[in-house]
């Protein structure tokens, strides 16, 4: 029976099991597998007829793996400021990266790698505390007993044959089961639930049986909505979404895996200002690398992830453990705040040549000064008439020697809890 308390009660148990991904704003996402050797589409490749099944599983014998260092990836992780990693442990053309024992068609028995990637990287991911996100497809294209193999070839209809669904389902469950059991994962991330809905993948069920393992893990929402958290995709959302939790998946350039003839590179500053963008709208951002067949990490993504690195840590109070920020109309640029609402972080791209400009805010402004590099800056407000409690406009005047290369970050230490005017502007006329 529904009571009250009882939904109180699991509001809290879901706070605090979601806040350490509350407060992690960033992760690096990591999208390797047999793909990644020629270079083309994960998966997709093959699915809508790019290159043939036969010729996308050659790439077995190239996916060597004989670079991959997952202590060095961990360690370029955690040194571009992202707290938790999320890798593809099976993408949907079903090869798996760990020894499962569900079939043979993985990176210890089925490549040249000859080796199980997910157990060292894990270890790697822990011993850096770093939180271990899993990857999974829930299509598994090469699977005999599934139902779809390419776009125009589907193999049986679930009605037509349902014990050979039974079977995929005894699979796939097995092998979420091992992932389990082997990794205990803080975050199951899982992908395609468009093929089938929620009663073919048996989603409650999958869900019920993840937290029974471990009632801490967080699941994304393509489990046919069974998940906690929202996963929009590559589009920054322009207007703060509804969910209370989100993440922006997001590649460096066009692809998710590696692509030799993607030059599309976005540049650290663009990376920077979206990212703000998604804290400051409350959600995280999760983005992507794509490996090489070898386990290289392409040159132009590391330097990436150290110079957006650097600037992370150079910030971090603004970043970690803050929440979303103000109305745009009280600033125009992104923001966030201390999660006791007394520190406002304004985060300024470019030069403003001069001033920074925040309205209508209510409060005394105690200190302000340059995030990470401590200059105390003057203010002075203008526009505060005497007869009316519109507080007027602030001036932040920002000297042009405190300036930082990708984006600056202003604090300002309030004197209580913020306080926004929400009214009409100073009103004079009597009704
Ligand atoms: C899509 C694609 C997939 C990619 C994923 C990442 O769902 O199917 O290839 O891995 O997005 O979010």
């Amino acid at each position: 029976m529904f009571s009250w308390s009882q939904s109180v009660d699991s509001l809290k148990v879901e706070q605090e099991k979601m806040q350490w991904f509350k407060d992690a704003k960033l992760g690096i996402f990591i999208h390797w597998g047999l793909y990644s050797v020629n270079g083309i589409d994960e998966s997709w490749s093959f699915f809508n007829g790019y290159i043939s099944h036969k010729d996308y599983l050659k790439q077995t014998k190239g996916f060597t793996a004989k670079n991959y260092n997952p202590v060095a990836w961990a360690e370029l992780i955690k040194k571009s400021g992202a707290k938790y990693s999320v890798i593809t442990s099976k993408h949907h053309d079903g090869f798996a990266l760990w020894d499962t024992k569900y079939g043979n068609f993985n990176s210890v028995d089925a490549a040249t790698s000859k080796k199980d990637i997910l157990t060292p990287f894990v270890s790697a991911l822990r011993k850096n505390n770093l939180k271990v996100g899993i990857y999974y497809s829930l299509p598994d294209w090469s699977y005999k007993d599934y139902t779809h193999f390419t776009r125009d070839s589907i193999r049986y209809n679930i009605q037509d044959k349902p014990k050979r669904w039974q079977n995929f389902l005894n699979y796939y469950q097995g092998q979420l089961k091992e992932i389990s059991d082997n990794y205990n994962p803080d975050l199951y991330w899982f992908d395609g639930d468009w093929e089938h809905n929620s009663d073919e993948w048996e989603a409650p069920k999958v869900r019920k049986m993840l937290l029974d393992r471990n009632p801490n893990a967080i699941l994304n929402s393509r489990l046919s909505e069974h998940g906690d958290y929202a996963t929009p995709e590559q589009g920054m959302p322009i207007t703060p979404p509804k969910s209370k939790y989100w993440e922006l998946c997001m590649t460096m350039n066009d692809s998710w895996g590696y692509q030799k003839n993607d030059h599309n590179y976005k540049t650290t500053d663009q990376i920077i200002g979206i990212f703000t963008d998604v804290i400051s709208n409350g959600g995280n951002l999760l983005l992507d690398i794509g490996p090489k067949g070898d386990g290289t990490i392409p040159k132009e993504q590391v330097k990436i992830l150290e110079e957006f690195g650097e600037w992370t840590h150079k910030h971090k109070e603004a970043i970690y453990g803050t929440i979303g920020g103000i109305p745009k109309e009280h600033f125009y640029g992104p923001t966030t705040l201390s999660k006791d609402k007394t520190i406002l972080y304004l985060f300024v791209k470019g030069n403003p040549k001069g001033e920074v400009v925040i309205r209508g805010l209510k409060n005394k402004i105690n200190r302000i000064w340059v995030v990470g590099e401590g200059t105390k800056l003057a203010h002075k407000v203008v526009s505060k008439v005497y007869w009316s409690h519109y507080p007027g406009i602030t001036y932040i005047q920002v000297p042009e020697y405190v300036l930082d290369n990708h984006m600056t970050v202003i604090a300002l230490l309030l004197d209580g809890v913020i306080d926004l005017y929400r009214e009409d502007g100073a009103v004079i006329e009597s009704n």
